[in-house]
């Protein structure tokens, strides 16, 4: 009755959809728990590339079902939009294979068009938002005045309720940021038709989690957004509203800590962040273009979501002690080593310096964060193009040695290591 957990170790995008599509070929239920679209999540099989937003990267694999969690923030347009763009590519997004839980909140164009007004207004100061409304969203969840996906069983209950909510935020949003006001009429209008196609989908999601673990059958949890994103444990303001981290895959899902088996950690081989905050690793001019590629290959680093460049750095250490710590780490996954493949050498930073002394976890104060300076260990590079090696024993040894660093430096067994985006180009180390 196992509850496996993914998460990311680092700010998002470490490749938690490819790692999720892999572990969900053993897996019975695959269960997004946080976030919402911010999300972006790819999933390569063959020539085909998926990207989805909301729908577990579960749903390649037919026999396995799939559920949007109630710590899911849900925009139905975004999720509707996937649904056809799947079942156009043959995948089976049936009632009977994918579930929203009653509880999901909902994002409505009020939390989007709040979400660029407060972006706006933050000027030099702007978190760097994906802008689909997460962070007002998860805020009306919190001080109650959300709209779960329940509502769309009560289509007059629906009506009623969107014209409240439109109408009390375009209070905030005409006097507060000067923009134009929504018409409730018609959003209420769409998310009734929105209400009519999703309906048949809602179920009661922890239920059906616990249904699942109790008859013995494997529930992988996909987290969304990273650990340095997490609202409490993350770079604070610098993270999004919800925890991508394990403790949000229990609550987010609605199960306790007893029938975890497995606590993954995702980590790119480097470090890639989208939008502002503190970066320690962050590199500029060429070697940030080597890490982030041009562009012309589709994982070079470029936002799913947004398609904004992503900023890239060396690995950091110190952020992956502090993912074990917050997740309990019990397995890393790394990602993307045949990036770094031609490299003469690759530092790696292992502790911050902090006023003369070096310290291995991160400042919760982000001007104590400014002050600390990376310290490197350089390790040798390897020539040799990897992305067809499928065993630890055929990687050049440089490589190898990278790889067993970072298990030795973190105390997290490195159980499996991706080579390129592709289903099959991965190493499974037991
Ligand atoms: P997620 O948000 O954590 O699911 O990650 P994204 O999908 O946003 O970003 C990861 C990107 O890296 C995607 O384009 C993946 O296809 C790609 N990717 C994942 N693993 C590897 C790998 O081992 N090598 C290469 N070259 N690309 C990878
Ligand atoms: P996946 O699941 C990378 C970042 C945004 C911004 C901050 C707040 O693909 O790894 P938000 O829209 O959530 O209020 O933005 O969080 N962010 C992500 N960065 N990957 C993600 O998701 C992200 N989701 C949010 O860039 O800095
Ligand atoms: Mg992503």
């Amino acid at each position: 009755m196992p509850l496996n957990i993914i998460i990311g170790s680092q700010w998002g995008d470490e490749g938690k959809g490819r790692i999720t599509d892999l572990l969900a070929a053993e897996a019975d239920v695959v269960a997004r728990f946080s976030g919402g679209d911010n999300a972006g999540h790819t999933v390569t099989i063959g020539e085909e590339v998926f990207k989805l937003h909301l729908i577990p990267s579960g749903i390649i694999h037919e026999g396995v079902s799939c559920l949007i969690g109630n710590g899911v923030v849900l925009n139905p347009a975004v999720l509707l939009r996937e649904m056809d763009m799947l079942a156009e590519r043959g995948v089976n997004v049936s009632p009977q294979r994918l579930k929203i839980s009653h509880k999901a909140h909902l994002i409505t164009p009020a939390h989007i068009a709040l979400d660029e007004a407060r972006e706006l207004d933050r000027g030099g100061g702007a978190i760097g938002t994906t802008k689909r409304g997460i962070g007002p969203a998860y805020t009306d969840k919190t001080c109650r005045a959300g709209l779960r996906a329940g509502l769309f069983t009560d289509p007059e209950a629906l009506s009623k309720n969107i014209h409240a909510h439109i109408e009390t935020h375009n209070r905030t949003l005409t006097k507060i940021y000067g923009v134009d006001p929504l018409n409730p009429r018609e959003v209420a209008a769409e998310y009734a038709d929105y209400a009519r196609r999703l309906v048949p989908y809602l179920a009661d999601c922890d239920l059906l989690v616990d249904d699942a673990l109790q008859e013995g059958r494997t529930v992988l949890a996909e987290g969304a957004q990273g650990t340095l994103l997490d609202i409490d444990h993350g770079t604070y303001p610098f993270v999004t509203s919800s925890s991508p981290t394990a403790g949000g895959a229990l609550t987010g899902l609605g199960v306790g800590p007893k029938h975890v088996a497995r606590i993954l950690g995702v980590a790119k081989v480097f470090t890639t962040r989208v939008g502002s905050g503190p970066f320690p690793t962050e590199l500029q001019g060429e070697q940030a273009t080597r890490l982030r590629g041009s562009g012309e290959n589709p994982w070079d680093e470029y936002g799913t979501t947004t398609g904004r460049p992503r900023r890239v750095g060396w690995l950091d250490l110190v952020i992956l002690h502090h993912a074990r710590r917050i997740n309990s780490l019990m397995e890393l996954v790394m990602t993307k080593l045949d990036i770094l493949s031609g490299l003469e050498d690759i530092p790696v930073c292992t502790a911050y310096e902090l006023d003369g002394k070096q310290i291995q976890y991160i400042p919760a104060d982000l001007q104590t964060l400014a002050r600390c300076r990376p310290v490197y260990e350089i390790l040798p590079g390897w020539e040799q193009d990897i992305m067809n090696v499928r065993q630890l024993s055929r990687l050049p040894l440089n490589a190898r040695r990278y790889v067993d660093f970072i298990a030795d430096q973190t105390g997290v067994p490195v159980s499996y290591v991706s080579v390129g985006p592709g289903r099959d180009q991965s190493i499974v180390i037991q």
